[in-house]
């Protein structure tokens, strides 16, 4: 009987669904029915809201609009909905837009820091308290998660990313849009749209110079920049936005076959695009369109639905219709798209914001959250037995990082509020009260190039038992436009360091930056260096439980660390060359100046930066340690279609508590096409007391195993496969297997 109701509510529950949706297509056909052609463009057509103008009202009430974006105060957001609902021929709710990337008033870690802490908990948990305080305020729609694989730290946008890397991109993206969508109800209230941007490869800008140009050909677009989108819109994101850059010559925003081929056919999304701000319009500049009317026209047969504010569907696409140059059904399939978009936000049943409410904004549960994330995102790159500090020392805190308010929430804040900000000094004065320290800032801000104050900050350490320096980057370093050709610690920070370091005591160097920073010329002044990308509202506490031991650093580098800026683009899932370089390779530093020597050996490296970077993919230390061994494999061979699971034993063999992030790397030996040296294929935090271990299992199946090849179809080849298992992509623990 118990089975029997339980198999009948699983069909039960399985069956609504797809009755919930032939409801919805239903509803849609009755109001395309009644719409005409004028207001189904106006359902794609998004304005940025300034102020309720007049013309503004007039647009809203002739069905002009489909969706506001940065309308974020709720009686607007009730206002401007009551005049499409009760004021136009054909009520259709709007979709209010805004970017809530890494928070909405509770500031979590920047995205890239985020990644770090390689935990789709974390993530979802992130984007959970954002879909709450941002729906409660009348968004429902965000234009995260950011997708792009970043191999460029020039470019200022890798903050908003998930790394280098497109298996932790992926995994994580759909973490995030898992949390801002909540489990499966997008109508629930506290749960908003996500969108996944930028389709497609816009972190490849040439040169990390935003907005530029990228060339990424078919095979490295399937195998590189496509998976993480495919594994979010698999994860139910209902929207999508395309780029800015022209790939291969096409601008995105008019590329059919990334938008109806591959989006549509292959993957059978259903919910709609919208182009990025502008892009389409941007058409003309990049010469690919000479005028709004062919804009609009390119966009909308390459399958584009909503327009963000460039305004070229609005004036011309119904006339474009009406002259065939644009058949109808693509203007509907683009509005099924938005409507049923809205329908799942449970918009048409209530669009409104509910303002009697209370305010869920800065709850103590989502400062407490997003403390936690700041936690789990550091990562620590040296340590040279400082760490953790007694809270028995005397502490002088240095640096322009120490107590800024604004910069360490990092860039895309539009709602994040300073005076929420808890600082390292913030939490020195309510927190960590009994802590005895002298503050010495040094400098205003990161750019700042006046030193007249390093002498105090030496005389500051000098009176100290440990100097904490706070170094980095403001939060308008990193960002959309905001792509740097130099990377090292900006302005006088490094001599800052190097003052400081110079009163003998020890340093333990902080950062906190948008991106990842070329500090090799650093480390030699500092015993322990931890690594933070903008941490967020609650940086400050988080990152003095760290140095204090309350938490044990467990972050992981989601991007290589360079030694110089001209060694990017450097990641570690590359390609091998015929001449790989060998383990130690001649520097011109290294050898004697010898006359008529033509070569330092023929192999791909720099002759002043050698081959490997500062700190790999995957590393980050703890202040305990793990051990990796046994590794062993369910099978030695296995069909093409087949799965593997894949075991070893990690050890804590320090003294304190601590977690690992367990990384599993594989390499297919021999391809139809040159195979990645080593791809990350899975991951899991696990957390060990002293001298505890665990055996850690992961499966490895057709998906992690296959590639796109000539033929850009997915399949797994026969041959020989690598795999290892440890803390970073430099693992050695090593098994191999044979798929038949
Ligand atoms: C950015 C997008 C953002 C949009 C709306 C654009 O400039 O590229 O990522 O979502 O603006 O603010």
């Amino acid at each position: 009987m118990k089975i029997r109701i339980i198999v009948l509510s699983v069909l039960i529950s399985s069956i609504l669904p797809a009755y919930a949706q032939i409801d919805v297509e239903k509803k849609i056909d009755e109001l395309l029915s009644k719409m005409t052609l004028e207001e189904k463009v106006g359902q794609m057509n998004q304005l940025n809201f300034d102020a309720l103008t007049d013309d503004l009202v007039g647009n809203l009430k002739v069905g002009n609009v489909g969706s506001l974006l940065n309308v974020t105060d709720p009686e607007m957001v009730n206002q401007v909905q009551r005049i499409v609902m009760n004021e136009s021929r054909v009520p259709i709710p709007l979709i209010i837009g805004r970017d809530v990337i890494h928070g909405f008033k509770t500031i979590f870690p920047i995205p890239l820091g985020q990644a770090a802490s390689f935990s789709p908990e974390v993530v979802e948990e992130g984007a959970r308290v954002a879909a709450a305080e941002a729906r409660s305020t009348g968004v429902t729609w965000t234009f995260a998660p950011m997708l792009d694989i970043s191999r460029d730290a020039r470019w200022g946008r890798i903050a908003e990313s998930l790394g280098e890397d497109p298996y932790l991109t992926g995994k994580l993206g759909a973490a995030m849009v898992r949390g801002f969508q909540g489990s499966g109800d997008l109508a629930s209230r506290d749960a908003i749209a996500a969108c996944v941007k930028h389709f497609v490869g816009y972190g490849a800008s040439e040169g990390g110079r935003d907005y530029n140009s990228t060339n990424i050909p078919p095979l490295l677009m399937r195998n590189v920049y496509l998976p993480p989108f495919h594994e979010t819109i698999k994860a139910g994101a209902a929207t999508l936005m395309t780029s800015f850059n022209d790939n291969d010559e096409i601008p995105a925003s008019g590329n059919g076959y990334i938008l109806k081929n591959i989006l549509r056919d292959e993957w059978d999304f259903d919910g709609f695009v919208v182009s990025d701000w502008a892009s389409m319009g941007e058409m003309i500049a990049h010469g690919f369109a000479k005028d709004a009317r062919q804009v609009a026209e390119i966009s909308a047969n390459a399958g584009l639905d909503m327009e963000m504010v460039s305004g070229a569907y609005i004036v011309h696409l119904a006339e474009l219709v009406c002259s065939g140059k644009v058949p109808e059904e693509a203007v509907d399939t683009a509005v099924r798209n938005i409507l049923r978009i809205k329908f799942r936000l449970g918009l048409f049943e209530n669009p409104y914001v509910d303002t009697s409410k209370g305010s869920v904004l800065y709850a103590d549960e989502h400062l407490k959250s997003a403390r936690q994330a700041a936690v789990e995102s550091a990562i620590l790159l040296k340590n040279e037995n400082i760490l953790p500090l007694s809270e028995k020392t005397k502490i002088a805190v240095i640096g322009p990082m120490a107590d800024a308010a604004h910069d360490q929430l990092g860039t895309w804040i539009f709602d994040g509020d300073k005076n929420y900000t808890v600082t390292p000094v913030g939490a020195l004065k309510d927190e960590y009260k009994h802590i005895n320290y002298v503050y010495e800032p040094a400098l205003g801000y990161s750019r700042d190039k006046n030193k007249a104050n390093f002498e105090k900050a030496k005389n500051a350490a000098q009176s100290a038992d440990v100097a904490v320096v706070f170094l980095g980057e403001e939060s308008i370093l990193s960002g959309e436009a905001h792509s740097l050709s130099n990377i090292n610690l900006i302005g006088v920070q490094s001599e800052l360091l190097q003052a400081v370091k110079s009163a003998g005591k020890p340093v333990v160097l902080v950062i906190m930056a948008g991106r990842p920073l070329t500090i090799e010329r650093d480390l030699p002044y500092a015993d322990a260096v931890l690594y933070n990308f903008h941490p967020g509202t609650m940086g400050g506490p988080a990152i003095w439980d760290l140095l204090f031991g309350k938490a044990n650093p467990s972050g992981k580098l989601p991007v290589t660390f360079v030694r110089e800026v001209g060694q990017i683009p450097m990641y570690y899932n590359h390609n091998n060359t015929g001449r790989p370089a060998p383990d130690q390779v001649s520097m011109l530093d290294d050898i004697e100046q010898e006359a008529g020597q033509t070569s330092l050996g023929n192999t791909s490296f720099y002759l002043d930066s050698g081959r490997d970077p500062l700190f790999p993919f995957g590393y980050g230390l703890s202040y305990t340690q793990f051990d990796y061994s046994d590794l062993v494999l369910s099978s030695k061979t296995i069909p093409v279609n087949g799965s593997l699971k894949v075991k070893a034993t990690v050890k804590n063999t320090g003294k304190t508590e601590g977690t690992e992030v367990v990384q599993l790397y594989i390499q297919d030996v021999v391809g139809s096409i040159v195979r990645p040296v080593r791809e990350l294929k899975g991951f899991q935090r696990v957390t060990l007391k002293a001298g505890e271990s665990k055996t850690v299992e992961f499966t490895l199946t057709p998906d992690e195993l296959g590639f796109y090849g000539r033929d850009l179809i997915k399949r797994v080849e026969p041959g020989d496969f690598n795999v290892w298992i440890g803390g970073d992509s430099k693992a050695s623990l090593k098994g191999s297997f044979v798929v038949e």
